[in-house]
């Protein structure tokens, strides 16, 4: 068993938080094992608790879309994964506590994974990842580096859905992101051909 399929064992059974109580399933993340990129979203919304997946609603298909777009996908070359695990009930956004209970499997997860790039979708991720002060609305699209990992936040694939004029800014970070794989993740970059 890999390292990462044994901390998932271990992270189906966590009551850590309440949100432990309502869910359906826990979405621990998705993805290649040898993931240099690696997506950090929310928490799961209704489809992701029924699936056990994250980013499979209208929001992750559209991610998927744009991901293909610049090469990328879950199934080839990224991994995805949330700050939160379980679902916050009715789609709010999770509590700091809640965020501080699950985070430790995001570190964990990192640990094993050890991206090159980390890209935050939304406020919530970049926010918790890169600086509490994150404004998606500024700062989308730079990277930054911390502990050796380059990191960027983006517009969450839900906002985009609520307001379709801000799909050229994030399609256009993730064409940066593009070049920055080419820069920096010699095994990702051999997809691109
Ligand atoms: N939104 C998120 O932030 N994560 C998911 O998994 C689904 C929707």
């Amino acid at each position: 068993m890999s390292e990462l399929t044994s901390l998932r064992q271990d992270c189906l059974s966590c009551t850590a938080c309440p949100l432990a109580a309502t869910r359906q399933n826990v979405v621990f993340g998705v993805g290649v094992e040898d993931a240099e990129v690696l997506f950090v979203g929310e928490g799961p919304g209704a489809n992701e608790d029924a699936t056990g997946e994250p980013f499979v609603g209208a929001a992750g298909q559209l991610l998927d879309r744009m991901l293909a777009g610049v090469g990328l996908s879950r199934q080839k070359n990224i991994y995805i994964g949330n700050i939160v695990k379980c679902r916050p009930p009715g789609n709010r956004d999770p509590q700091p506590e809640e965020q501080d209970a699950c985070i430790g499997w995001l570190r964990r997860q990192t640990a094993i994974l050890r991206p090159k790039i980390i890209v935050c979708l939304g406020r919530i991720a970049a926010c918790r990842i890169i600086d509490p002060e994150f404004r998606v609305t500024r700062q989308h699209g730079q990277f930054v580096q911390k502990n050796g990992v380059w990191m960027m936040g983006t517009l969450h694939p839900a906002a985009i859905l609520r307001n379709p004029s801000q799909k050229a800014d994030a399609f256009a970070d993730l064409v940066a992101l593009r070049d920055k794989i080419e820069a920096v993740c010699e095994h990702t970059a051999l997809w691109f051909g």
